[in-house]
């Protein structure tokens, strides 16, 4: 029986992790901690919420007490550490809160978790802490070649060396104490319970609105999309047999550019929801501020080392996601209530 602390389960990602092992296995528990920010949603877990194996505490992963708190009334075995603040153009805006929840959260856990682990001459058998991390902070590539493990870090926005500062505390933890650490990086990632302020949800959203689809700069940016079941999958198996002090890199091989995803959620909803929406509601806006051009990851290592594979490709992966989108229109419309509307009403102005 393994426990397991997961932060920011209440988000995308972490919602759809808490979904894939709890279904997956039957033998473990698992504690979500999240401080339910305005990307944090209870809704994502209510199919878990009585489930005996699941349990929720709203709280900060910079809340030092409360954290320690948790390592003491429980023996937890695995960390996977979701939360985050995770909008690059949020963190144009407001860098500081990345810095705080994105760097020193992740030391108030790394050092709960050290402190709880620690044995004479070591740590204690079976524990892991998994730092979820993202392929942004190796910077932006050209027209050819890939993210290695080796690539060196380049972060270019708030965000992003946010998320690096944090990688180099985590390595630093297990270089220094030889602390249990993995570090993974993926690509972006799509799925339900997407908070609609990322690409793909915001696309679907506006669509059904008919509101304008803005493409920053020439649209030719490129992502490498990856269905969030498959990046669920992969922390599954470093967390099982990831060699301790290692990064290993999470991506399907399914680089697209913006302006390819933007077509694809209008042909999807113009052939099969409402012919009024077509590319006539694209609008190029001014490019985001240190936009990279490229992310591309060669996922060698991971299916190499521990025979990861990405079961969902792109084409079937969209389709699916814009359905569960279609079918779930009252989430979309209470978590794009509010303060989501004011924000975007304010930004649209700006651009
Ligand atoms: P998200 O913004 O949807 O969710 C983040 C969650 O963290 C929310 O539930 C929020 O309430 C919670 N949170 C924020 N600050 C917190 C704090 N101080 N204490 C506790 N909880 C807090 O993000 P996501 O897209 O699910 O990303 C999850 C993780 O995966 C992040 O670390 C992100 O960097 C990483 N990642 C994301 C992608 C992607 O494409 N979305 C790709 C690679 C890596
Ligand atoms: P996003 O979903 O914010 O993810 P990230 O910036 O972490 O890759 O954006 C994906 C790409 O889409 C990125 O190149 C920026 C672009 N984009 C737009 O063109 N318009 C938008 O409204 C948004 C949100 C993103």
């Amino acid at each position: 029986m393994k426990t397991y602390l997961v932060t920011g389960g209440a988000g995308f990602i972490g919602s759809n992790f808490v979904h894939y092992m709890l279904k997956k296995y039957n033998d473990i528990s698992l504690i979500n901690i999240d401080k339910l920010t305005y990307a944090g949603n209870l809704e994502n877990l209510k199919a878990v919420e009585n489930d005996p194996r699941y349990m929720f505490v709203q709280g900060d992963i910079c809340d030092k007490a409360l954290v320690e708190k948790l390592f003491k009334d429980h023996d937890i075995d695995f960390v996977v550490n979701f939360a985050a603040e995770s909008h690059v153009d949020r963190s144009i805006r407001e860098p500081e809160v990345f810095v705080n929840t994105n760097v020193l959260g992740t030391v108030t856990l790394l050092n709960a978790a050290k402190n709880a682990w620690e044995i004479k001459d070591g740590f204690k058998e079976g524990k892991k802490y998994l730092q979820v991390s993202t392929d942004e902070v190796y910077g932006s590539l050209g027209e050819t070649g890939y993210f290695r493990e080796t690539t060196p870090i380049d972060p270019h926005s708030p965000y992003s060396s946010s998320k690096a500062g944090a990688d180099l505390v985590v390595k630093a933890y297990f270089d220094t104490y030889k602390f249990p650490i993995n570090i993974t990086r993926c690509s972006n990632n799509y799925g339900p319970y997407q908070f609609p302020e990322k690409l793909i949800p915001l696309l679907i959203n506006n669509c059904l609105n008919k509101k304008l689809l803005p493409i920053y700069g020439d649209g030719l940016n490129i992502r490498d999309w990856l269905y969030v079941e498959d990046h669920c999958k992969a922390i599954d198996m470093v967390i099982n047999g990831g060699r301790f002090g290692e990064v290993y890199n999470v991506g399907g091989h399914n680089e697209r550019t913006n302006i390819h995803i933007v077509k694809t959620v209008i042909d999807y909803i113009n052939k099969n929801v409402d012919s009024a929406v077509t590319e006539n509601l694209i609008k190029y806006v001014e490019d985001r501020k240190g936009h990279d051009r490229r992310y591309g990851i060669d996922p060698t290592k991971i299916r190499e080392e521990l025979g990861w594979e990405p079961e969902t490709d792109y084409e079937a992966g969209i389709v699916k996601t814009i359905k569960w989108y279609l079918g779930n229109k009252e989430w979309m419309d209470r978590v794009t209530s509010g303060e989501y509307t004011k924000y975007y009403e304010k930004m649209y102005e700006a651009k």
